[in-house]
């Protein structure tokens, strides 16, 4: 099936009993099991079905199953948000002593819970002096667990050589992450360019509304890890907490993401809500079809702003000047990301003008939404870094990220206009 396809039938027929059509909602916290033998089997995962849904619930498993196929794998798993994903995708690879190397362009919080969070727990985060691949490969060491990248970087809009981070990862023997949130399955299959494992923050352009936080870990089965038993025990020695269970062996390809749900699912919650599940299945169902919108948008927006006296830089990866054209070419099929940033000439205090005069664009921190959206990265969503580490992830202080939703392009050019005239009231005077 193709993504427009999919993204609408994907892991769903009408069910047995009722014929329903739109998934239903199980909002049950257990299942009944037939006899105590039923339900051992279902404890010993011997036999398929549902216990309790901390574990699984079958309107989040319709989810789990539409974004595996969407992007090529072999299971996933739901949970809350898109941080609860990235955190269950970071231990189920690393313990105490483990470091992930990734690039530094990230979301703020991620950046937090690798530079902050998870070094609490012994497990490093560290960063490379920027996106490309011989400055990944510098910083791998036998204590590293994975390479993790965003496939197309919030807010900085850099898009990774996914195939080149593959290759290096896997030469020492690690699994390359990456978190597709803003790209999504519609515009880029980081599988088919040797990613390992996909995260994502549903709550964007997935679910699409604004409505619903959600985020899934999707697997794409390819990563040995029995041929790296050294590196990875956890995957090769018995679990004790499971009654001695190898995951490698009992589970072969879908090793990694049965172990993040039996272990840090099961024992940590970060649960998606069957509601969510719900409401998240509503909106994957029109991606496709917005992604192009966006995308459309987007380019006309960067191609207004870039022509404007009044704005001093406009970073659009789908500029043939950028340094990233021709990765947009090679990963996006030439669909740069209706996610990127630019810069009003008057430098913070422009900036700030600019984004109090918007009207119809809204001032928040979330992307990806049906809405045009507009953020201040340096006093919000990357406050927590330092200037330097700002300056790295893509943030300048004039720095004003914009996330082109799909209403009518011309209505957010002209809101663009009229708050770049409050900003910038004269034209001329910008020009010189
Ligand atoms: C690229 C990226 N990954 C992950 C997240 C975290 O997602 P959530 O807010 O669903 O926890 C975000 C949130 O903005 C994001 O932009």
């Amino acid at each position: 099936m193709r993504n427009e396809t999919m993204a609408i039938h994907a892991g769903y027929e009408p069910e047995a009993t009722t014929h329903a059509v739109a998934v239903p909602i199980y909002q049950t916290a257990a299942y009944a099991f037939d006899c105590a033998d039923h339900g051992a089997a279902l404890f010993n995962l011997e036999a398929e079905g549902f216990r309790y849904s901390r574990i699984a619930n079958p309107t989040s498993a319709v989810l789990e199953k539409r974004i595996s196929q969407l992007e090529g794998g072999v299971g996933a798993l739901a949970v809350a948000t898109g941080q609860a994903a990235l955190h269950f995708a970071f231990v189920n690879v690393a313990d105490h002593g483990g470091n992930i190397v990734s690039v530094p362009q990230l979301y703020g919080t991620t950046h937090t819970l690798l530079s902050h969070i998870l070094p609490r727990q012994g497990i490093t985060g560290r960063f490379a002096e920027s996106d490309k691949p011989e400055a990944i490969e510098r910083l791998i060491d036998e204590n590293t667990r994975a390479v993790f990248a965003e496939t197309i970087g919030n807010p900085a809009g850099n898009v990774c050589d996914i195939e080149a981070l593959a290759k290096i990862a896997h030469a020492h023997g690690v699994p390359l992450i990456v978190d597709n949130t803003v790209a999504t399955p519609i515009l880029l299959k980081p599988f088919d360019y040797g990613a390992d494992i996909a995260v994502h923050s549903l709550t964007k352009f997935l679910g699409g509304h604004g409505t619903t936080l959600g985020g899934t870990i999707v697997d794409s089965g390819n990563f040995p890890w029995a041929k790296h038993a050294d590196r990875f025990p956890a995957y090769n020695k018995p679990d004790t907490s499971y009654h001695g269970l190898v995951y490698a062996e009992r589970f072969g390809r879908t090793a990694y993401i049965e172990r993040a749900r039996s272990v840090y699912q099961r024992t940590m919650g970060s649960v998606l809500s069957p509601f969510n599940a719900f409401l998240l299945l509503q909106g994957i169902e029109t991606v496709a079809l917005r992604m192009e919108r966006h995308v459309e948008n987007a380019r006309k927006v960067a191609e207004f702003l870039r022509k404007d006296p009044r704005v001093a830089w406009v970073n659009y990866t789908g500029f043939p000047d950028s340094p990233y054209y021709p990765l947009v070419q090679k990963y996006l099929d030439g669909n740069a990301s209706s996610l990127f940033t630019f810069g009003i000439k008057g430098g913070m205090e422009a900036g700030k003008t600019f984004y109090d005069a918007l009207k119809l664009i809204t001032r928040l921190v979330n992307i990806g939404d049906a809405k045009s959206l507009a953020c201040h990265p340096a006093s919000t969503t990357h406050r927590q870094m330092s200037a330097e580490q700002q300056r790295v992830a893509g943030v300048l202080p004039e720095t004003i990220r914009l996330s082109i939703g799909i209403e009518h392009s011309a209505d957010i050019i002209e809101d663009i206009d009229q708050a770049l005239d409050k900003a910038c009231p004269s034209r001329l005077q910008a020009a010189e």
